[in-house]
């Protein structure tokens, strides 16, 4: 293929080996488009200038013309042949994944996206994978319709409630691409955001390995940062104003009423049953929001508690 392909030229930086594939397609049908939009407009002027209306001249029209007929629709059809199987190509590039590719597990909710690498670790809000191997992520959806979407990469797919999806690249530039929520889920749909981390091989070993709570990090501090990295926020808030949830100010210790009538006290497994299986004690109110499900860790789970022990 013609490469010709100015950086920046109203494409993001290319992160992945695929991403320089789908720009020289793009390149390619921006200038073919180009060329024949000039031709063809630049011979139409030509022809209104050329047989305008004069005095002592006769219009001739022509009836027809079978040869220049048959051309004009036979050749452009070979274009298009051309066209489709160019672009075809690189689709099933990256629908098909290469044999050794790392599988990724990626759930869309609202609003936020759930990582989840081979070894079983989870991962909200940002995925790690190592440079120059190739990854696949399939992709599914824990609500509505959501779409992965990742422009470093050149790629979006959507995510479908009952659906697994798949899309493979290889990242070739260390560094972060940015993932966007690329279809309407509702009120917090612009911040469903997340980041790729492309680091070396051996990085990535280490950091499947390790759990994602730093060293010496206070454990209050680990369940700040995991209420953001889950998007928590979206429905709890922490400054006692009303959101989708109950908000997380002042709750933990306190008694709270149930839809059922009952009133139990927020406590360590109150919270933990909250997280694992939301739906197993509703509190007055809020009946009829659902909260999704989170996989997170006991770890985690007891970062999450010593945070709300310091929203009095
Ligand atoms: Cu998820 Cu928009």
């Amino acid at each position: 293929m013609i490469h010709i392909r100015p950086d920046n030229f109203q494409l993001p930086e290319a992160l992945s080996t695929d991403a320089a594939r789908v720009d020289d397609l793009y390149m390619f049908v921006y200038w073919f488009s180009v060329i024949f939009t000039v031709a063809i407009t630049g011979t139409m002027l030509y022809f209104v200038w050329r047989y305008r209306r004069r005095p002592g001249h006769t219009a001739e029209p022509v009836t027809h013309n079978t040869t220049l007929e048959v051309a004009w629709t036979v050749i452009p059809i070979f274009f298009v042949m051309a066209l489709f199987h160019l672009g075809f190509k690189e689709y099933a590039h990256e629908a098909l994944a290469a044999e050794n590719s790392i599988e990724i597990g990626v759930r869309g909710q609202q609003w936020s996206w759930t990582f989840t690498y081979p070894n079983g670790k989870q991962d909200a809000s940002e995925v790690t994978i190592p440079i120059n191997r190739p990854v696949k992520f399939v992709i599914s959806s824990q609500d509505v319709l959501h779409s992965f979407y990742v422009p470093g990469a050149r790629l979006k797919k959507d995510a479908v409630p009952g659906m697994y999806s798949s899309i493979a690249f290889t990242p070739n530039t260390i560094g972060d691409m940015q993932i966007f929520c690329a279809e309407y889920c509702g009120k917090d749909h612009s911040g469903m955001l997340a980041k790729i981390h492309v680091v070396a091989e051996k990085d990535y070993e280490d950091f499947l390995k390790k759990g994602d709570r730093m060293d010496g990090e206070p454990l209050d501090a680990y369940g700040a940062r995991l209420y953001k990295k889950n998007a928590c926020y979206t429905c709890h808030t922490i400054d006692g104003s009303k959101g989708n949830g109950p908000t997380w100010k002042g709750m933990y210790g306190k008694p709270v009423t149930l839809q059922t009538g009952e009133t139990i006290t927020a406590d360590d497994n109150y919270v933990h049953e909250s997280i694992l299986k939301p739906q197993a004690k509703i509190v007055q109110g809020f009946t009829n929001v659902q909260m999704p499900p989170f996989t997170l860790n006991d770890e985690q789970i007891s970062g999450i508690i010593a945070y709300m022990k310091t929203l009095k």
